[in-house]
């Protein structure tokens, strides 16, 4: 991947006046309430003028005209902030804004769509089916073979998220996840460890291992709520093999056009070989979050890691900020 060169900032004057999106009418909305203030705080602590603004119910275009912003740090996760809608209605603001194009979040927000292009590409994406229907997801998940995990389409934070083992199971499962939409992955199961990769202004940083208790996955309790998932990083792994396991991470960011920074979820299985999962175009920054936890072992401190994706609002420029190949 050819990185962007960096855009840098050495005075916080230089950013203007910028609006943190947050919250927002998404499933996703207390996660990223939980992001958008630890944000705010650190921009705060180094100076940049920033105000949260909570994306929730309708005239979000007349709060941003009225506040008088120069940029926007988007840190809404999941439907509206991160699927491109928002980043639209700015774009007919003319207000530049963090991370990635419009078209690169409406891709990397569908699942289906993001897998089609990982899988068109050659990058190793678990087998999957898209179901719109519980007998679809039956007859998906007799193709695929159980274990297979259903998940909804345009989601993430691992809402309505289920491991199906047995054919009991699926009904459960698919209504599950149909609660967030009405397409719905049937996708086969990859036993064996996790791992996400962080891209920060065109650079990998460090992988980061996520070891779930035992016999859970990385679900939305095992994410945000438990104690017990312990996260390595370093990750373990070999140099090489790290950076082998970044380069199929840059292959997905790149056929996505996902730019200025990004997190991609995934597994590696028992006989070792990689699966890419997803790319997240808007990373979770909580006290819980990898990105942070990345960062850190790359010596970039999280206020140093919210300031340069905010140096991402320089970069916009949609036609050229990822060709695809
Ligand atoms: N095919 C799969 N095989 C094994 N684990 C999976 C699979 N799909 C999802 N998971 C587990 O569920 C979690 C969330 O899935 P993911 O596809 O990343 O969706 P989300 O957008 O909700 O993060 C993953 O981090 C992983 O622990
Ligand atoms: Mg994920």
């Amino acid at each position: 991947m050819t990185a962007p060169a960096r855009h840098q900032v050495l005075d916080a004057a230089d950013f203007g006046r910028v609006a943190l999106l947050l919250g927002g009418d998404s499933a996703e909305r207390e996660i990223s309430l939980l992001t958008g203030k630890a944000v705010v705080d650190a921009l705060l602590s180094k100076g940049v003028q920033v105000e949260p603004v909570d994306a929730i119910g309708r005239g979000l275009a007349e709060r941003l005209l009225q506040g008088g912003y120069d940029r926007v740090f988007n840190a809404l996760h999941g439907a509206g902030g991160e699927d491109g809608v928002v980043s639209g209605l700015l774009q007919v603001l003319d207000l530049p804004c963090t991370g990635s194009s419009h078209a690169a979040l409406t891709l990397s927000m569908d699942k289906h769509f993001s897998k089609l292009a990982f899988a068109f590409s050659g990058i190793p994406t678990p087998a999957w089916r898209l179901a719109r229907s519980l007998p679809e997801a039956r007859a998906s998940s007799r193709e695929l073979g159980l274990p297979v995990g259903l998940k909804p389409n345009n989601q993430g934070s691992s809402l309505g998220i289920s491991r199906v083992d047995l054919p009991v199971e699926l009904d459960a499962a698919y209504r599950d996840a149909a609660r967030y939409g009405s397409e719905v992955i049937v996708e086969s199961w990859i036993e064996g460890g996790e791992y996400t990769a962080s891209m920060l202004q065109g650079e990998m940083l460090p992988l980061v291992q996520i070891v779930p208790p035992e016999g859970d996955f990385y679900d939305f309790h095992t994410k945000y709520e438990s104690a017990s998932t312990r996260y390595l990083c370093p990750c373990g792994l070999a140099p090489d093999r790290e950076a082998e396991i970044n380069r199929h991470a840059q292959a997905a960011i790149r056929e996505l056009r996902v730019s200025g920074w990004a997190r991609v979820d995934l597994m590696l299985d028992s006989r070792r070989d990689l699966w890419v999962l997803e790319v997240n175009t808007v990373p979770g920054m909580t006290s819980h979050s990898l990105v942070p936890m990345a960062a850190a072992e790359a010596g970039i401190s999280f206020g140093e890691l919210c300031w340069r994706v905010l140096e991402t609002s320089f970069d916009r420029d949609s036609s050229s900020s990822g060709e695809a190949q």
